[in-house]
């Protein structure tokens, strides 16, 4: 047994989910096969307060906030490399209009595969997380979190969240567009070898 399970159990499943898979009633997104580098940087941003760090501007980031300050880095390096070698859960797939113009946008107009890849995968030089793991619900929260300056606070404080925050600005993007996005992102389920 990976040494970091029973931990996750004890710690973290409560939210995240057994098999790390998330739960959009408390917004804890899947972690299971995300990037160990990405978990293990958000760990020390949420340990730092960096994310979730003021109870007032995000009360649910601040709940992980208080996880994360529990955690030694041996620990945060064990549940890094733990969670990313999980499988991701499957989900149903919907595909609608809604999805269509999602996808208009992170594949041209907002360049979002510049950073997150043409399916979501991620890119761990660009610290940018995989998307396609992800929930909808999940997707959404976040993007109007980065647009009412409740996560990537400022260039100096959190370069790579701020480089979300003026991605959406430079975009003008709404929260009509964030829905889209996230309705669209939820379809990138497959790597693209398995896509038919
Ligand atoms: C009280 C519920 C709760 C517990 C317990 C909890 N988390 Fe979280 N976690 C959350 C929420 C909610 C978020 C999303 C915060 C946000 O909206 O920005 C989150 C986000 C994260 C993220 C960021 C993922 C991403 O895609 O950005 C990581 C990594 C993470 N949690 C790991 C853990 C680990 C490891 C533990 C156990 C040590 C843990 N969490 C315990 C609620 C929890
Ligand atoms: C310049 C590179 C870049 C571009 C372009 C970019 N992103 Fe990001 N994105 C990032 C980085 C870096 C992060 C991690 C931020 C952090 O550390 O908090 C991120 C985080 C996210 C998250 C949070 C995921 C999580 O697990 O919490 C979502 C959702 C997201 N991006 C969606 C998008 C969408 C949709 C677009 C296009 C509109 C986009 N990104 C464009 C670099 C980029």
């Amino acid at each position: 047994m990976h040494p970091a399970k029973a931990l996750f159990k004890e710690k973290c499943a409560q939210c995240h989910g057994l098999n790390a898979e998330g739960n959009d009633l408390l917004n804890a997104p899947t972690l299971a096969s995300q990037s160990s580098l990405y978990i293990s940087e958000q760990l020390h941003k949420f340990k730092k307060g960096i994310r979730g760090g003021d109870a007032k501007v995000d009360a649910v980031a601040s709940l992980m906030s208080q996880q994360a300050k529990t955690l030694q880095e041996s620990v945060i390096k064990l549940l890094a490399q733990y969670l990313s070698k999980l499988e991701a859960p499957k989900r149903g797939v919907v595909e609608n209009e809604s999805a269509q113009a999602g996808e208009k946008i992170y594949q041209k107009q907002a360049n979002c595969i510049s950073c997150h890849g043409d399916y979501g995968q991620g890119n761990d030089s660009m610290k940018a997380p995989k998307l396609n793991i992800l929930s909808a619900s999940y997707i959404a929260a976040e993007l109007n979190k980065f647009a009412k300056n409740q996560r990537g606070l400022s260039a100096d404080k959190d370069p790579h969240g701020y480089l979300m925050v003026k991605t959406l600005k430079d975009y003008a993007l709404s929260e009509k567009n964030f829905k889209d996005l996230a309705v669209y992102i939820s379809t990138l389920r497959k790597p693209k070898e398995e896509k038919k």
